[in-house]
């Protein structure tokens, strides 16, 4: 029997989407193990989620660090370490560096609040309603040097009629929640196959 596949999930706020994977994994439905949640931002809920959910977590500052490239030297020793397959990005508020993208060619994969290519990049609900967009939605994609941009694996979208943003969010993270480990488990799959 092949080993689970270890993941970290970095995230930089509440932690729901990371709250979802993790419910995922307990319920038996998500075939992975979370080895560390890794965030940026050390009064972030999620680690609050994580200890809640007995997985490790780790914070750091960037600014403590020379240099984008030094914290990602560092992370990626952490992850190897602890041999992390996959990173799983759950709402983590940084562009990705060479330092990971290489050490996690095509293993590293990002949730985002809109139906890219629109809308990449912050605050991606704002700017969906600011459009005055038809549709708003999700993807979830794999992680290039771009913002946003790299190949998308799933999307779902619906039709904003009118709604306020609060609803809009709402029904994205509803949509988040289900989908994100959906995706996971699939994409595991596809990988252990071969
Ligand atoms: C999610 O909606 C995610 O799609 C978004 O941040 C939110 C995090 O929520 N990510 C991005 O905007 C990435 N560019 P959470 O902390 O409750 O999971």
């Amino acid at each position: 029997m092949k080993n689970k596949v270890k993941i970290a999930v970095f995230a930089s706020g509440n932690g729901s989407n990371f709250q979802a994977i993790a419910d995922a994994v307990k319920a038996g439905s998500l075939d992975a193990e979370i080895v560390l949640v890794v965030t940026d931002r050390p009064n972030a809920y999620v680690i609050e989620r994580a200890r809640q959910a007995n997985i490790p977590s780790f914070a750091f500052i960037p600014a403590d660090y020379d240099s984008k490239k030094s914290y990602e030297e560092m992370l990626k020793g952490k992850l190897e370490s602890l041999q992390v397959d996959w990173i799983v990005l759950a709402g983590f508020m940084r562009l990705i560096g060479p330092a990971l993208l290489e050490a996690y060619e095509n293993r590293i994969v990002n949730i985002h609040p809109s139906v890219l290519p629109a809308f990449p990049g912050k605050d991606a609900i704002g700017q969906t309603m600011a459009a005055r967009a038809e549709s708003a939605g999700v993807t979830i994609h794999f992680v290039d040097a771009g913002m946003d941009t790299g190949n998308i694996i799933v999307q779902e979208s619906f039709k904003v009629n009118g709604r306020s943003r609060e609803a809009v969010e709402n029904e994205i993270h509803a949509i988040e929640h289900k989908l994100y480990p959906v995706a996971l488990q699939r994409l595991f799959n596809l990988n252990n196959m071969h």
